[in-house]
């Protein structure tokens, strides 16, 4: 086998499921938002996603004391926003103002999820584990919650390899896009029983 540089190696192995954090500055009452493609669910019952933010980001230091947070995920119709959130530090530019999101309360976490995600999950932080220059934060789903008025197809971060996908937005070495064909909405395909369920 060949062997390769980690940044060449990555960009063999996407795409990546995307989703927009959302955690709580301690020093104010703002909230800041993080696009985050390290993401993986860790548990069906209980119902738990993991996610890890990188030390020089400003989101670390709200990981190290949140207790809560949302992880909305971005639609197509996002892309430009989700990039900027990646882009963008909370130290310099209050993210919600500068997508312009609405936020949306959340019934079970006092972090607010954003309205014009796909939809958003409602984290209570059950543990945290400082992974080399990452947190890896362990979180159990107090609540999903699926903006049934904009079922898009979900942003993913995708490779150099763009066959089978729609490139939407590019910045450094980053690209976001969608898998490509298919319908536009997908709600046809959610049988409404599981709409509105338990976690
Ligand atoms: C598609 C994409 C995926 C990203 N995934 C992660 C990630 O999983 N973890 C991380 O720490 N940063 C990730 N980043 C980088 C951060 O989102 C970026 O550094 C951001 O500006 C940090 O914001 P903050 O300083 O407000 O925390 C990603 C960026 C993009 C564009």
């Amino acid at each position: 086998m060949k062997k390769l540089k980690r940044k060449i190696f990555r960009e063999f192995y996407q795409p990546s499921k995307v989703l927009l954090g959302v955690l709580p500055d301690p020093d104010g009452d703002s909230f800041n938002i993080i696009t985050l493609c390290f993401t993986t669910t860790c548990s069906y019952k209980p119902a738990m996603l993991a996610i890890s933010i990188e030390d020089r980001n400003y989101s670390y230091k709200l990981a190290v004391v949140a207790s809560e947070m949302v992880l909305a995920v971005p639609g197509e119709s996002l892309a430009e926003e989700t990039m900027s959130c990646g882009f963008f530090s909370g130290r310099d530019v209050d993210k919600f103002s500068q997508c312009g999101f609405t936020k949306e309360v959340m019934p079970n976490v006092s972090i607010p999820g954003i309205c014009e995600a796909i939809a958003n999950i409602e984290i209570k932080i059950v543990n945290r584990v400082v992974t080399g220059d990452h947190i890896t934060l362990f979180g159990e789903v107090v609540g999903y919650h699926l903006n049934e008025s904009n079922i898009e197809r979900n942003l993913l971060a995708i490779g150099p390899n763009i066959l089978g996908y729609e490139l939407l937005v590019k910045k450094g070495m980053h690209r976001l896009g969608v898998i490509a064909g298919g319908k536009k909405n997908y709600s046809d395909f959610f049988d409404n029983s599981f709409i509105n369920g338990d976690v």
